[in-house]
């Protein structure tokens, strides 16, 4: 006889919606496999007048979430509305009842993980979050469990759907920043919120999550910096290009010394990067997401595949149900690794190479000039390219790595030189 275990879900929008369909149609592939029927016996929405694509028993439906959570029938509860709250405090009682959660709210886990996962701990259930960082890609698990025990420097990736599909079609369509923008939402990849998304916000809370597992560590969303991708222009993406770049929404997670105790410090950051054509990186389009992993012993990894968008997403969700419903047969349950608060290292102190773009007057010894102001900054240049204006000159140069707060000097300095009419592009570039 089938065991069902009886699932409540939060939530039924484009990740939630999609489960319903992917549940209906894994059902007997799951129970041939684990011998696990899963059965979705209540769900939370907002508006139950809304339509729903998705197969729902109306019966089932109810507007008051906290009835999915005190309902003794329900065994797992996964909670796919997003946002803080209510989704805290249904977690919270959901896992006090003793119900395992899974859950793709990566906003949550950035701002309240260590209290989750304490709650998770002390009553001794899963809280499984595969789907809160890049979508379909395993990455968490990854962390969590096979790479437990190396010695990883760096965790790096494209972690935001919804900003690599618009630099994408604005970078190989041409398309503008807001058609590009408005079929992102149409396509389920943005956020309630899209700002979320294009200022970085999304990409930050990612790699705090994947850093806080990665370096054993407690890391949040506020320890990250970040900038996103809506000061972009048209100029920076096609200069990027001739210059045999492409503009990424990088987010970097790294760890510098070898203290195995947590107490190593780590930088955490997302910017808009100019990644050169010849890395992998540099070919990861549309809603796909990529994060490449660096490890003392394993060396590199990279993990490819779809980062938003209902299916992609349900899809995590729903292995992450199987595991749960499994470990709660079986009686276990898996602990997440935590750590002490990190040791922050501030952006200032973080390293990369740069591009800039100096809009100049076109005079005899400005190039000099320009070129003091950067290397008396202690930066070096390892490329530089003039170009007419018309009415001046501009300077475009790529520098070796070196701290931010070198750069930062240097653009302020050249702000107050007079020859300078502008900084008229800066951005960070993925060195080897
Ligand atoms: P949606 O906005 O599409 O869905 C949210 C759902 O939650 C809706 O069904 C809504 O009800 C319901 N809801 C909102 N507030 C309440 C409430 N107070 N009580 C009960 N139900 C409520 O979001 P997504 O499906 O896109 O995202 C869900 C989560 O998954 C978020 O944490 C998001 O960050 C994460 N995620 C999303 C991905 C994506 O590609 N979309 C990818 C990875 C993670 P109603 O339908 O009636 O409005
Ligand atoms: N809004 C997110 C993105 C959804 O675009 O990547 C997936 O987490």
């Amino acid at each position: 006889m089938a065991d069902v275990v009886k699932i409540g879900l939060l939530g039924c929008g484009t990740v939630g919606g999609s489960l319903v369909g992917l549940i209906h149609k894994r059902r007997s592939a799951i129970e041939h496999t684990t011998g696990i029927t899963l059965e979705i016996v209540k769900v939370a929405v907002r508006s139950a007048s809304r339509e729903r694509s998705c197969p729902l028993d109306p019966d089932t439906v109810t507007t008051d979430a906290s009835q999915v959570v005190q309902d003794p029938s329900v065994d797992i509860v996964v909670e796919v509305i997003g946002g803080i709250e209510p989704a805290r405090t249904l977690i919270l009682d959901a896992l006090a009842a003793g119900k395992p959660v899974v859950t793709a709210n990566k906003e949550l886990l950035a701002n309240c993980g260590a209290e989750l996962y304490a709650a998770a701990d002390k009553a001794g259930v899963d809280l499984l979050f595969e789907a809160s960082a890049a979508g379909a890609i395993p990455i968490v698990r990854p962390l969590r469990e096979s790479l437990l025990a190396e010695d990883l420097s760096r965790v790096m990736g494209i972690v935001n759907g919804t900003t690599n599909f618009i630099l994408s079609k604005m970078s190989l369509e041409g398309s503008s920043y807001g058609d590009a923008l408005a079929e992102a939402q149409r396509l389920g990849y943005a956020e309630r919120d899209p700002t979320a998304d294009v200022e970085g916000f999304d990409a930050g809370a990612k790699a705090a999550i994947m850093a806080g597992i990665a370096f054993g560590a407690r890391v949040v969303a506020g320890d990250v910096y970040h900038e996103g991708i809506s000061q972009l222009t048209a100029a920076d993406i096609s200069f990027a290009k001739r210059l045999g770049y492409s503009i990424k929404l990088l987010a970097i997670a790294e760890k510098f010394g070898t203290a195995d105790d947590g107490t190593s410090e780590i930088g955490v950051r997302v910017h808009p990067t100019m990644v050169p054509n010849d890395h992998p990186l540099a070919s990861v389009n549309g809603s796909f997401n990529a994060v490449f992993v660096e490890g003392a012993a394993s060396g590199e990894l990279m993990f490819y595949g779809r980062g938003a968008g209902g299916d992609p997403t349900a899809s995590a969700v729903l292995g992450d149900v199987v595991d749960a419903a499994l470990n709660l047969r079986q009686g276990n349950y898996r602990r997440v690794p935590s750590g002490p608060k990190a040791k922050i290292r501030s952006i200032d102190q973080l390293e990369s190479a740069f591009y800039l773009n100096v809009e100049v007057e076109d005079l005899p010894g400005v190039l000099s000039q320009v070129a003091g102001v950067i290397g008396g900054h202690g930066l070096s240049i390892e490329s530089m390219e003039q170009h007419g204006t018309g009415s001046g000159a501009r300077l475009v140069f790529i520098t070796h790595a070196a701290a931010e707060h070198a750069m930062q000097g240097a653009i302020a300095e050249l702000k107050k030189t007079s020859v300078v009419k502008g900084v008229a592009g800066f951005l960070r570039v993925l060195g080897e």
